[in-house]
């Protein structure tokens, strides 16, 4: 049985507020029941930065020698990550750190020594490890498998395969290569290609600036929207020239020259600004609450959330953290949100994309704004971990919100109390914390089911939502 957290038990248990639900055969995480919550309190302990923390494992194995990653992400998405560095060859090291966190330390023989690995690499639930490890391996003479879970086969990958088959490296799966089990051959040598991503897309990105360290010559990226930058950020770090401009049409514009290689370095993970969101999402639409969270990451490309939050009238204040300054280091800020009331707010395509995995914790917050909310450009989110403009919409509709979706926009009329209902997560981690959340403030009680993947990003959430309760 998979393991239960403390202060997580049977459902009849008698246990007040929180309880999962045990079924013959199923998994103790079954479902989850989440009450009210009188007030909140605390200072819930956010995991490392999930994008970082993958990244970081990444550039440690194609950097030869010892690299020091603090502070990671200890959720299963990054343990897959970490696995799959192992399988490439690197010696890795996992120490458990603060909560939810975990301390790595790589040893590799570097980028150009990398191992042909012996068995498939399972991503597991993560779109980001696949994106990422395929590009990565693209420059790199082997052949290799690429799979995952039943959520990461239906997700596309074609995205990754046409610019990376463009510089040079062989793919072959079902659909033409877009789905997942991904054969691929990569080549030493690649070709640098000028690439226009045709949705903003940080993984894509990420995959193409990882494929063209082993391009002879000018790799560009131009994105419409600039999307999270920490690939670029960690690259300079480890002594790698990536520039960044405006093009002629105000389109976002990634360089890289290759052949480069990645320096070893020691580096701390920030606290997820994506995790941070839900308790951000909490505390202002409770009515009597008072959070703290400490180390976030306001990287301009990641802080979207507390900066439309505070459009829509919450109570967040940033001190910000010194520590090391410079372009390739991570801003950190502690925050304190406080309740307050929310007013409606109108959320662009250019706001969707930089809040990307925050619209679900967002539209929450939108049932309680005094007025109407509109979301538009949404499409991204259908695939995501799972079709999250459909698990929002049937998740909230449940709680009693009035949500509409046309076409790409979803519109929330909000200022109506929720009430506790039964949700439906499709095994996505951010529904399932999302709906949690919803069971803070909603009337009765809130069922969860399915809540178990909440580990894949957030390991613990569950208990600190016990935690909060004062
Ligand atoms: C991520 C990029 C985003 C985001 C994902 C993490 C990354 O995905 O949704 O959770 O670490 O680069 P897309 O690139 O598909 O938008």
């Amino acid at each position: 049985m998979a393991a239960r957290p403390a202060g997580v038990a049977p459902a009849d248990n008698g246990s007040p507020h929180l309880a999962a639900r045990d079924t013959a055969g199923e998994l103790p995480d079954h479902a989850i029941r989440v009450g009210p919550a009188a007030r909140l309190r605390g200072r819930p302990n956010l995991p490392g930065d999930k994008s970082i923390s993958h990244r970081a494992l990444l550039l440690a194995l194609l950097a030869e020698g010892e690299s020091r990653i603090e502070a990671a992400g200890d959720g299963e998405d990054v343990r897959s990550t970490a696995a799959i560095v192992a399988a490439l060859g690197a010696r890795v090291e996992r120490v458990a750190g603060a909560a939810g966190r975990s301390d790595y330390r790589v040893v590799s023989p570097g980028g150009d020594a990398l191992t042909e690995p012996d068995g498939i690499l399972d991503c597991g639930n993560s779109g980001t490890t696949t994106r990422l490890v395929a590009g990565l391996l693209a420059g790199r003479p082997m052949f290799a498998i690429l799979d995952g879970d039943a959520s990461l086969r239906r997700r596309p990958m074609g995205r990754v395969v046409e610019p990376l088959r463009s510089m040079g490296a062989t793919f072959g799966g079902r659909r033409g290569a877009t789905l997942l089990p991904l054969s691929l051959t990569g080549r030493a040598h690649l070709s640098p290609i000028g690439y226009e991503t045709p949705v903003p897309s940080a993984q894509v990105k990420s995959a193409i600036l990882l494929a063209a360290l082993a391009a002879d010559g000018e790799t560009s990226v131009t994105e419409a929207v600039a999307t999270r930058d920490h690939t670029e950020r960690m690259l300079r770090a480890r002594g790698v020239g990536v520039a960044e401009a405006a093009d002629d049409q105000g389109r976002h514009m990634v360089r890289l020259t290759g052949p480069a290689t990645v320096a070893a370095i020691a580096e701390t993970v920030p606290a997820d600004p994506s995790a941070a969101a839900f308790w951000l999402v909490a505390a202002s639409i409770h009515p009597d609450a008072e959070l703290s969270l400490e180390g976030v990451s306001t990287n301009p490309t990641r802080r979207a959330i507390i900066d439309i939050l505070r459009r829509m009238g919450a109570d967040i204040e940033e001190h910000d953290r010194p520590g090391p300054r410079g372009p390739a280091v991570e801003p950190l800020a502690d925050l304190i949100v406080r309740s307050s009331r929310l007013r409606a707010v109108d959320l662009s395509p250019t706001d969707v994309a930089a809040a990307i995995d925050e619209i679900p914790i967002l539209a929450l917050a939108a049932t309680a704004a005094a007025g109407t909310t509109r979301i538009r450009g949404v499409g991204e989110l259908r695939h995501k971990e799972s079709d999250r403009v459909a698990g929002i919409a049937a998740g909230l509709t449940a709680l009693g919100a009035r949500v509409r979706i046309e076409g790409d926009d979803i519109e929330i009329e909000g200022g109506r109390r929720l009430r506790g209902a039964v949700t439906e997560t499709y095994d996505d981690h951010r529904l399932a914390m999302t709906f949690a959340i919803a069971g803070l403030i909603a009337e009765g009680e809130t069922i969860v089911r399915r809540p178990g993947s909440a580990a894949v990003s957030y390991p613990g959430f569950f208990q600190q939502l016990e935690g909060v309760r004062a």
